[in-house]
């Protein structure tokens, strides 16, 4: 293809355009963002209340990050995943220091399903099992599998076919259902897992999100989480907490396996690590991360430079001014607050999560999940706006994510808008 240094970028744009699989918001296009904030092209300003899918847990443009990834662009962007880099050595460092693990092993991978593809890799060569537990409504990354496609067999050994997955039921702590409470849930869970041992298949893994985030922001019991590992560390397999959308303070602790009797075998980290860089990492205990042979999950751009100083940063920030704590802050105001709308508002269900990992959901005349009020409620927030994301397994929840570092005006503003939208809400019904 001939170079087209001679169009512009107008004339790109309108000759190419972005797969529909990339749903984007049709209406706003950012050109610059500031904190809390997104800006577009005039200059209008939106609070991004899901932080960039939750990667941007010190807002957007954090000046230690820009200093650091701009200094670094300076100097190294790029070694592959096979030369060692001064600032990749800092990052596992430091990353390896911030974690719950003593004697911690760091491997970093990319993006978040990457990290989480290492992560039951490094479990089945230490256990040398296959099987694998994972939960309902849980949500860990939508790579199809490359392992599937690639032909040298060693690679092939650790591959994740959804064959050897046995998914068993998440508590709903929210739906107040005992079919779906903490000890229904645990039971299932532990007959699975004599239905694997007793098939000769004990597993290698249970891989939870300690809240599961995707789905709707549904939070466990921290006893059912305990109980988890407790149940692996029996039957002698890993424990995988997913804290991609959880670590580095959104629930208000620097992670939730940081939590007194809560550390698990493996953590598998992403998101915010990088501020809006890509990286992603497995973080467990040495003896453990040894098991994975040299070479067997690398990719090219593992440990770039750029990322790592990012991370480095993020790091630095994060411990320094103990963001977690602001993150429970602010997580109770506006807790408090969105109990309240649920008081004023029938069609607002009670808020649930932890930190800055919250969510509820719109209601409709019968009390049951609405999709359609969702949505119009996501629009009425955007004209205040605010961007929210909303989903979940029943499309109903809107989830509140927002930076970890938020103003007490820039809260102020938040739940303003939340409140004006319920309050259109409100007003369409009538009439
Ligand atoms: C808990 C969890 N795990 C894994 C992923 C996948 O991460 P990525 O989109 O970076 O591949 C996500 C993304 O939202 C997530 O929330």
């Amino acid at each position: 293809m001939q170079g087209r240094s001679d169009v512009s970028v107008s004339q790109v744009s309108e000759a190419s355009s972005i797969s529909p699989n990339l749903q984007t918001t049709k209406h706003l296009i950012v050109s610059r963002a500031d904190g809390c904030w997104l800006i577009d092209r005039q200059g209008e300003r939106y609070f991004d209340c899901s932080a960039g899918s939750g990667a941007v847990n010190l807002g957007h443009q954090h000046p230690q990050v820009v200093a650091a990834i701009t200094r670094q662009a300076a100097q190294l962007v790029h070694t592959g995943w096979n030369l060692q880099s001064d600032i990749r050595t800092e990052a596992v460092q430091r990353l390896g220091a911030f974690s719950p693990y003593d004697n911690c092993g760091v491997l970093l991978t990319v993006t978040g399903a990457e990290g989480v593809e290492a992560g039951i890799k490094v479990a089945r060569a230490y256990t040398g099992r296959k099987f694998l537990i994972a939960f309902e409504h849980s949500y860990h990354g939508k790579t199809a599998g490359s392992l599937a496609v690639t032909w040298r067999e060693s690679f092939r050994q650790f591959i994740a076919d959804s064959g050897t997955t046995i998914f068993t039921p998440f508590p709903l702590l929210h739906l107040e259902d005992e079919s779906y409470g903490t000890e229904a849930c645990l039971k299932e869970l532990e007959r699975v897992v004599e239905m694997l041992e007793s098939a000769g298949e004990p597993p290698a893994a249970i891989v939870i999100e300690p809240i599961q985030g995707s789905e709707g922001v549904l939070p466990a019991d921290p006893g059912f989480l305990r109980d988890v590992i407790k149940l692996g560390k029996r039957v002698g397999c890993l424990t995988v907490y997913d804290e991609i959308y959880t670590g580095f303070g959104r629930c208000g602790f620097p992670f939730y396996g940081s939590r007194e009797g809560l550390t698990p075998d493996l953590m598998v980290v992403g998101k915010a690590l990088g501020n809006g860089l890509p990286i992603s990492a497995v973080l467990g205990p040495t003896q453990i991360m040894e098991a994975l042979p040299p070479g067997h999950h690398t990719s090219t751009f593992s440990g770039n430079p750029l990322s790592c100083a990012a991370a480095c940063a993020v790091l630095e920030v994060t411990q320094k001014e103990e963001t977690w704590r602001l993150a429970d802050w602010a997580g109770v105001q506006i807790r408090e607050g969105l109990l309240g709308l649920s008081q004023d508002y029938a069609f607002i269900s009670k808020p649930r999560g932890e930190g800055l990992m919250l969510a509820f959901d719109l209601l409709d005349s019968s009390g049951n999940p609405s999709p359609r009020l969702a949505e119009q409620f996501a629009e009425e927030v955007l004209r205040q706006k605010i961007i929210v994301r909303y989903g979940g397994f029943h499309g109903s929840a809107v989830k509140i994510t927002p930076p970890l570092l938020m103003s007490v005006s820039e809260l102020e503003f938040l739940m303003e808008g939340l409140r004006r939208a319920a309050q259109a809400i409100a007003n369409n019904a009538l009439r």
